[in-house]
């Protein structure tokens, strides 16, 4: 049987510091239930002294959350220890998560202290932690750049003291794989009582190594992994869960393996990316839009030929329904009659090979042909019929009031009028657009972006239709946020080709 690997998640506490991406107790439930059923260990719910906001959100989040442990930050003073402990007051399973640095310039430059005095430090938290839960992680940050020797003393202190698990930070992002996987490796060697304690990998990107120096201590014996959706986190991020549960999965031959449910990971990114406000840079790997996108007609043709030729994980296993093949100029013939065999359409050679051209000379004209352009090449529907177009949307919204909104839309020259309410002023405009076009599509992903900072922006707004098991993208922007919400919505509903 593989070897457990302890997934931490702190898409909630490290994840949650980065401007811009702090979430309500309400918002931070949500994705705690959401980590909870991914199968996470452990969540970070929070830094409880740091505000009443993140205590208050560690306790309700205790609450809601049965199976994982539920962990709550520290420095290693009392009274943060004491507020810690009085959040985890309703956790099944709570964890104090302590510590101090380590390296010589947090020592000189940050505590203006001395080696000693930190180890004694370091004691103290652990011990004064244990009062209040069996459970105690300490970590020692900056430990990437701390001296090796000093480190096994400090850690061999702390496991002395009580602590259950050792979380050695590579706070700065500054290691290299091999000199992380030694420093985990020394620790294993070198520190007494080393088996009575989990040790933890907790990595940044700020030389995009995170997930390599992860996987390099893993494979030097830590049994505990520190890891956000999406790798959000301080700076360049932290290291992605989704990154090391697919490296695991994808190399067996290393026998370790965590309790993830894999299936779930496609939703919770874009949970969090919708609901932190950061979106998921299209390259990225596991999650991107682009990452199981195939666009030159050589990966293309072998795609089709046998997925495994240029994809090392089925998207199915990250709940993504199938690869994605992108028409551009350089697709060739098998990606284009495979796409129109998917939309219903069946042609002989001969007839093929006239499509194929009319299809290469529009694709030197366009980025990428979506469905709908292909619809228009084979003649089965003109682009002004099958086109949707907003022209006239009224909304009322505001404290105390139900919002409704009217639209008119213009559907091939044919006018429509909807009046809808909702909770919200978006939801509204959504409801009444749908009741217009009767046709089952759901709303899978809503981002919204302003362009500039005033109030005056041009908001953007992407947006994620599903219909039929294929997802449809699309895009608005405009200083009114309902008007681009809606133009995004109704851009998606017109790639959706009219046969389907
Ligand atoms: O990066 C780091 O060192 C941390 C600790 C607080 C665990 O986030
Ligand atoms: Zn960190």
């Amino acid at each position: 049987m593989a070897d457990k690997l302890f997934i931490f998640d702190t898409t909630l506490r490290d994840g949650e510091q980065v401007p811009g991406c702090q979430l309500n107790t309400i918002e931070k439930i949500e994705i705690a239930k959401a980590l909870e059923k991914l199968g996470v260990d452990i969540i970070e719910a929070g830094f409880p002294v740091s505000s009443p906001g993140d205590f208050n959100s560690v306790v309700e989040i205790s609450k809601a959350v049965t199976w994982p442990t539920i962990c709550a930050l520290t420095r290693a003073v009392e009274k943060d220890i004491d507020v810690a402990g009085e959040s985890l007051k309703h956790a099944k399973k709570g964890r104090i998560h302590t510590g101090i640095g380590t390296s010589d310039y947090h020592i000189q430059y940050k505590f203006k202290s001395n080696k000693e005095e930190i180890i004694e430090r370091a004691s103290r938290a652990v011990k004064y932690a244990k009062k209040f839960v069996e459970d105690v992680e300490f970590y020692a940050e900056d430990a990437g750049r701390t001296d090796n020797v000093y480190l096994a003393k400090v850690i061999e202190v702390v496991i002395a003291a009580g602590a259950t698990v050792v979380n050695i930070p590579d706070t700065t992002g500054y290691c290299l794989p091999q000199e992380y996987g030694e420093k985990i490796r020394f620790l294993k060697e070198n520190v007494k009582g080393i088996d009575k304690a989990i040790i933890s990998t907790h990595c940044h990107n700020d030389l995009g190594m995170a997930t390599a120096n992860t996987i390099a201590g893993i494979l030097n014996g830590a049994r505990q992994a520190e890891v956000t959706i999406n790798g959000i986190g301080e700076r360049a991020g932290n290291t992605s869960l989704e990154e090391v549960v697919m490296a695991l999965r994808s190399h067996k031959e290393v026998n370790i393996d965590t309790g993830v449910n894999s299936q779930n990971i496609y939703s919770i990114s874009r949970q969090v990316s919708t609901l932190m406000n950061m979106p998921v840079q299209p390259n990225k790997a596991i999650v991107g839009r682009n990452a199981f996108a195939h666009s030159s007609g050589i990966h293309q043709d072998g795609v089709l030929k046998h997925r495994e030729n240029y994809e090392i994980i089925d998207p199915k296993d990250v709940g993504i329904a199938e690869s994605s093949i992108v028409l551009t100029a350089r697709s060739g013939r098998a990606a284009l009659k495979h796409r129109l065999e998917v939309l219903g359409y069946d042609y002989g050679d001969q007839e093929f090979d006239k499509i194929y051209e009319e299809f290469l000379l529009l694709a030197d004209r366009k980025k990428d042909l979506k469905d709908e352009d292909l619809a228009q090449l084979v003649g089965n529907i003109s682009h002004k019929e099958s086109r949707i177009k907003l022209e006239f949307l009224q909304i009322v919204s505001g404290k105390g009031i139900k919002s409704m909104a009217s639209v008119k839309l213009n559907i091939g020259g044919e006018f429509f009028d909807a009046t809808s309410g909702g909770n919200g002023p978006v939801d509204a405009a959504i409801k009444a657009v749908k009741s217009i076009i009767k046709r089952k599509v759901i709303l899978e992903e809503f981002l919204i972006q302003a362009i500039t900072r005033g109030s005056d922006d041009v908001g953007k707004v992407h947006i994620q239709v599903g219909h039929k098991d294929r997802i449809y993208y699309g895009f608005g922007a405009n200083t009114d946020i309902i008007t681009a919400s809606v133009e995004a919505f109704i851009d998606a509903l017109n790639k959706i080709p009219a046969k389907m």
